[in-house]
């Protein structure tokens, strides 16, 4: 059936094979196919899907305030009011996935949905209906629900008193996740606090390229970090405490990482620039000794006391009782992995004073060869996940790792040979690290449907499934790369052809 409707639809948009995509290919070594309980699924998030922004009495978040504000800093002036309506026809949804034959589905739930203000005082029963429903259906269909609890919507009523530069937010937060593990956690085992904090923090409370807009580099973003790891912990030790023993569910975090090259094969410099970025977050939570990585903390007191004459680090210590608080928790790593990046330290300072990129100095180059997207960021390099992989596997003392993201956009083809490029080699990255001894588990592609790509709307598509957002009825059409992972999924292995 769906090769007909794909050779239907192909024969209308015509063959476009793209000649650079070619490249985008990985060696394979080792067994060809993944072990048995090893699972495959796709992720999405609340704002990018599900429409309905104000349904039922969902409050406002930051990113419905921004896109409405704002609407020029969206790339083709759209936002997510309605967007591919997931609230509306999650239906289309589970057939979709259905379809594909996951394993999982990792969704995220929109905290304003379910708490408009934020505050767990004030429930919003409607919102609790929707994701009861989204779970009993999937689990009615045998696919696993991993549920982010935080996809970059704050509710607007917690960003009035700072969001995650305000302490308060480590109490919010935990009230908050105690409530989704009372309501949803007889049936959702696998958890992720966060996603991406890097995006979170960097451009949130740095570099003010998406809400809540604040310039604030090497001091905004710091604060962020900590008090988002602080959130991060204190939910892990309450579940731990109040939850572990009757759910037996796993609770973890989805962090952003690319892999760092160096031209000179210089592995300090590799390790630098994994400590500035992946360490920042994966240090505190995953290595032996916790809190922010040595290096890091060292370097920031140096240019902060020494350079800037302040009184304080802009990034200090967790302190004792948060670093033990921090250390150990999570059950698994989540990996959102897209693209990698070559680094060399810079001999000038580079960037404001003070700023992230100051801090790190140092410089970032992309090799020519590797396959771009129709995204400036975007570049296909698979070796850079495999490395990631074993990186994290010898850094953080093999821990498991989950895939909760990793994706490849365009404008929209049916026919998207990039994309199936992009898994192909992807998941082969994957599974030669599997073959290698690294402890990763699972896989999801992003995303399942075409959705609100933030700052560039509708005009870059990630989904296995093409929406016509105009259209009413948002149908979900499966691209051709959604056959080639339906057969990745069937098979456990990675198919030369489609
Ligand atoms: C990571 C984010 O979690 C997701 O929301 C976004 O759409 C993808 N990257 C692609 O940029």
């Amino acid at each position: 059936m769906w090769s007909l409707v794909l050779f239907l639809v192909l024969g209308l948009f015509g063959s476009k094979i793209s000649v650079e995509a070619a490249n985008c290919t990985i060696q394979a070594k080792g067994n060809s196919k993944f072990p048995n309980d090893f699972t495959f699924g796709v992720a999405t998030s609340a704002y990018q899907i599900e429409g309905g922004w104000n349904a039922d009495g969902k409050g406002l978040s930051i990113w419905d305030e921004y896109t409405h504000n704002y609407p020029d800093r969206i790339k083709d002036r759209s936002n997510g009011d309605s967007s591919a309506e997931s609230y509306r026809l999650f239906d289309l949804d589970l057939k979709a996935l259905k379809d594909l034959g996951v394993n999982q589905y990792r969704f995220s739930i929109a905290w304003t949905r379910i708490f408009p203000i934020g505050h767990v005082h004030l429930k919003n029963q409607k919102g609790i209906d929707y994701y009861n429903s989204v779970i009993d259906k999937l689990l009615a269909n045998g696919i696993e629900p991993i549920v982010t609890m935080y996809h970059w919507d704050m509710p607007v009523d917690l960003q009035k008193f700072g969001g995650f530069s305000n302490s308060q937010i480590v109490e919010h937060f935990s009230n908050y996740a105690e409530e989704l593990f009372k309501l949803f956690g007889d049936r959702v085992k696998i958890w992720i606090t966060l996603n991406e904090p890097h995006k979170i923090c960097k451009e949130g409370y740095g570099l003010a390229e998406s809400p809540p807009l604040i310039a604030a580099s090497g001091v905004g973003d710091y604060i962020c970090y900590t008090n988002l790891l602080k959130a991060h912990g204190a939910t892990y030790r309450l579940y731990k405490e109040k939850f572990a023993k009757e759910q037996k569910g796993k609770v973890g975090i989805s962090l952003d990482c690319r892999f760092y090259f160096s031209k000179t094969n210089n592995t300090d410099d590799i390790d630098r620039a994994m400590q500035y970025t992946l360490g920042l977050l994966a240090h505190p939570i995953f290595s032996k000794t916790g809190d922010f990585p040595a290096i890091v903390l060292k370097e920031i007191e140096k240019s902060s006391l020494e350079i800037e004459g302040r009184k304080k680090s802009r990034l200090p210590s967790l302190g004792e009782y948060w670093t033990n608080i921090i250390k150990g928790s999570a059950d698994f790593m989540g990996v959102n992995y897209y693209t990698s990046r070559y680094v060399t330290p810079s001999t000038e300072p580079l960037g404001e004073n003070p700023s992230m990129e100051r801090d790190q100095n140092y410089q970032l180059d992309v090799d020519p060869n590797w396959p771009r997207a129709n995204a400036d960021w975007m570049y296909c390099v698979p070796e850079g996940l495999e490395n990631l992989l074993k990186y994290i596997r010898d850094e953080y003392d093999n821990v498991e790792v989950k895939i909760t993201e990793n994706g490849w956009p365009d404008s929209g083809e049916i026919n998207d040979d990039e994309r199936i490029n992009y898994f192909k080699s992807h998941i082969q990255a994957v599974l030669n690290a599997v073959n290698d001894g690294c402890n990763t588990t699972a896989y999801s592609a992003w995303s399942l449907i075409d959705n609100f790509e933030w700052n560039q709307g509708y005009t870059m598509k990630f989904g296995l499934f093409s929406v016509d957002m105009r259209s009413a009825k948002k149908e979900r059409t499966p691209k051709k790369s959604a056959l080639l992972y339906k057969k990745i999924i069937e098979t456990k292995s990675v198919p030369d052809s489609v």
